[in-house]
């Protein structure tokens, strides 16, 4: 790419997610920015907000060389227009793919629906209008632990957790499938970071929090074994996919095939090949640049647990329950296991100074927060193939301040005599 140039790009999705920390990196609320122009393309709308979208963002969509446009990227006309620039600018250089449903109690209709065939569309599109790099966000809907490995590979077979890890995954086939498409898999962690309200790492920052408030030790219902849940800042995801677009853009896929190729594995039912619109064959050999992105914290329950509640000024112990007994608990108790926390943290947003009205944070646990994950992903190829830096490299104090002192700023987190 020249240099005189700055490259365009289009963020679908993520909205609700991390595509508004790619938009600030992209382009900075101060200093200069990375593209020439952006268009940022969800389903919500900004203004007023329909999804929480922290106190920076709004600032970025104001400054000249970005665009929000609210679509419903379901429908194949309106994917087609998102991708017509605007007066005088080239054809869009980079696409970001943040899209994809990641409430995991939505069926396996809207899966398909809201996160295989939107994916599968834009991918399309893009393919077609040959941009230089298509970077898929996957989140970390998998188990990862038939393996005894310490950490996984990009080679190692993981399997997809339950209907939404199973049609994200089959997602990534779908895309890899598009053999024009100059498509990079990013491969992420559990995120966390400012402004960032979704996921288990958000949940136990606010949880913590309320038994931290109670004086009270934080229990949790899984063993203290290893149980890996390896985590990434949510600018790191923003950095990586930025670092995946230049690596692709002067390579193109076969080359960068050649030098990051991964086979993308079926983990999917076979009859539903027939049934679902664009899904490959069970045996197509689908391959494609793949990366893992996760911090160097080698994050665990039982670490990110110590981190969370020690922040608070509490503990993190275990019950002693076996598997067994947990999954019966969780299954009929789910609304008992929450009271305490949610209770508290009502008492928590209400006593505030000032108070607390409207927070996009909730100590609700649902069945897929309280489950055991299990996530551990080796971070050395992003490292060594691309030349990534990661720019938060551990979860720690300093870390949950960041985040605390934001969601208190814009007031989102109580403010109380004697916590943190
Ligand atoms: C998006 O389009 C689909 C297909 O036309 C439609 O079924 C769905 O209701 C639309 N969604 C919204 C939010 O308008
Ligand atoms: C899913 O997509 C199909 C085909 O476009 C449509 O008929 C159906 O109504 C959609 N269902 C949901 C739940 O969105």
């Amino acid at each position: 790419m020249s240099v005189s140039r700055k490259p365009s790009a289009i963020i679908f999705g993520g909205l609700n997610t991390c595509s508004r920390a790619l938009a600030a990196l992209l382009v900075p609320l101060d200093g200069e920015s990375l593209v020439s122009h952006l268009r940022i393309v969800d389903k919500f709308s900004v203004d007023p907000a329909t999804t929480y979208i922290g106190a920076e963002f709004p600032k970025i969509l104001g400054k000249p060389e970005v665009e929000y446009k609210q679509a419903n990227l379901t429908v194949p006309v309106t994917v087609a227009t998102c991708f017509d620039p605007p007066e005088g600018h080239e054809s869009y250089d980079f696409v970001f793919d943040f899209t994809g449903e990641v409430r995991h109690d939505r069926t396996e209709v809207i899966q398909i629906n809201t996160t295989c065939n939107v994916a599968r569309l834009i991918g399309l599109e893009a393919a077609k209008r040959k941009v230089k790099a298509y970077i898929r966000v996957q989140q970390p809907f998998y188990d990862t632990s038939s393996s005894s490995k310490a950490n996984h590979t990009e080679k190692e077979d993981i399997k997809p957790v339950d209907t939404l890890g199973t049609w994200w995954h089959e997602t990534l086939r779908m895309l890899a499938a598009i053999e024009d498409l100059n498509l990079v898999i990013l491969r992420i962690g559990f995120v966390y970071g400012p402004y960032t309200n979704y996921g288990i790492v958000a949940s136990g920052i606010t949880v913590a929090s309320v038994y931290g408030y109670l004086k009270k030790p934080m229990k949790s219902m899984w063993s203290p074994g290893k149980n890996p849940n390896n985590t990434v800042h949510v600018e790191d995801v923003a950095g990586a996919a930025w670092a995946c677009a230049q690596w692709m853009a002067p390579l193109g896929r076969t080359a960068a095939n050649s030098t990051a190729g991964e086979e993308i594995l079926f983990h999917n039912d076979k009859k539903k090949v027939k049934e679902v619109e664009g899904m490959p064959p069970h045996d197509a050999k689908l391959i494609v640049p793949l990366f893992n992105l996760v911090d160097d914290s080698n994050s665990t329950l039982v670490s990110i647990g110590q981190v969370v509640t020690s922040y608070f000024g509490t503990t993190f112990e275990f019950f002693n329950f076996v598997e067994n007994t947990v999954l019966k608990l969780m299954d009929d108790h789910v609304e008992e296991i929450n009271e305490h926390h949610v209770s508290g943290w009502t008492e928590m947003i209400t006593t505030s100074n000032p108070p607390i009205p409207n927070t996009p944070l909730s100590a609700y646990m649902d069945k897929f927060a309280l489950s055991k994950h299990v996530v551990a992903f080796n971070n050395t190829k992003i490292k060594e193939v691309i030349g990534y830096k990661l720019k938060r490299s551990h979860f720690d104090h300093e870390a949950i301040k960041e985040v605390v002192d934001k969601w208190k700023a814009e007031g989102s987190w109580p403010i109380l005599p004697d916590t943190a």
